[in-house]
């Protein structure tokens, strides 16, 4: 069973300047809920309880989010609007939050290693808030789930992108390990790599089901795209000796770290809800 699961939260979110200036941008709301808060619902459903985030400087509405907030709560209390309070209060009693700051900048794959402290010795499943992920009653990390208890190694969600955008995603080659629950046995990844360098189309996305030992393999991958430590290059060690897997999920993924992606998560949510 996968308990844990962890939020790397501590970019800049330079794309959405300047609301991202005093606002993280895990706290930028699709029509009434944060992002980070739908990336905590998800690994709910998939029957994890510890929420373990990597924040940064300035990001303490994270942590004021998930917790109690007295006064609000007491002058809502026997009104008629004590209802919007629901919903978070339920999240925030069905989880146990737990926080650790990076204070550099230097990848997701330090953002993640950073987080070691919350997780200790154990299979974990990390969220990248910004990739939004919706499927119904089955949520992306559920499916992940249930593929990591079949193969007992690394898993990682992936879809198939148009060849012009290899170079926004980690890209993956592998080969079809069954074709009735979509995975491959990963052979090769890259970072961002030009449509011309990329081995496929087949791009990792904010979803990850890692194996401990990720951790001692990230303490030792040297800076790669960017001069940043990328988790992409330390899961090629783990890929080395044929132990990842990639997921080829179902369901729909919004990049709201894009605007792009971000208005048309909006426009969908505020469908699917009836608002518009
Ligand atoms: C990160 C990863 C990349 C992955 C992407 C998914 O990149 O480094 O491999 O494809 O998330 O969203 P970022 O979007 O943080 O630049």
């Amino acid at each position: 069973m996968i308990k844990k699961c962890l939020f790397p939260a501590a970019g800049y979110g330079t794309r959405f300047l300047p609301a991202t200036k005093a606002v993280p941008k895990e706290m930028l709301p699709i029509l009434t809920k944060p992002l980070l808060q739908y990336g905590v619902e998800e690994a709910l459903a998939a029957g994890m309880s510890t929420m373990a985030i990597v924040t940064g400087r300035g990001k303490r509405s994270i942590e004021d989010h998930f917790d109690n907030a007295f006064e609000l709560e007491s002058q809502l209390a026997g009104t008629s609007k004590e209802h919007y309070l629901e919903e978070i209060k339920t999240v925030i009693e069905s989880a146990t939050f737990t926080y650790v700051r990076q204070r550099q900048m230097l990848g997701l794959g330090h953002a993640i290693l950073t987080g070691e402290p919350l997780i200790g010795n154990e299979p974990f499943a990390v969220i990248l808030a910004d990739d939004l992920c919706t499927n119904g009653n089955t949520s992306v990390l559920s499916q992940m789930t249930e593929v990591f208890n079949k193969y007992q190694c690394s898993i990682i969600a992936i879809e198939e992108i148009p060849m012009d955008q290899t170079n926004k995603y980690g890209v993956i080659a592998g080969n079809l390990v069954d074709e009735t629950d979509d995975t491959y046995r990963v052979t090769d990844m890259v970072e961002k790599p030009e449509p011309k360098d990329a081995p496929t189309n087949m791009a990792i996305i904010g979803r990850y089901i890692l194996t401990p030992d990720i951790f001692d393999i990230l303490r030792n991958t040297k800076p790669g795209k960017g001069g940043e430590i990328q988790i992409t290059d330390a899961l090629l060690a783990q890929a080395k000796q044929g132990k990842v897997i990639a997921y080829k999920f179902k369901g729909k993924r919004f990049d709201c770290g894009s605007i792009e992606g971000y208005v048309a998560a909006t426009n969908y949510f505020a469908k699917q809800q009836g608002i518009v």
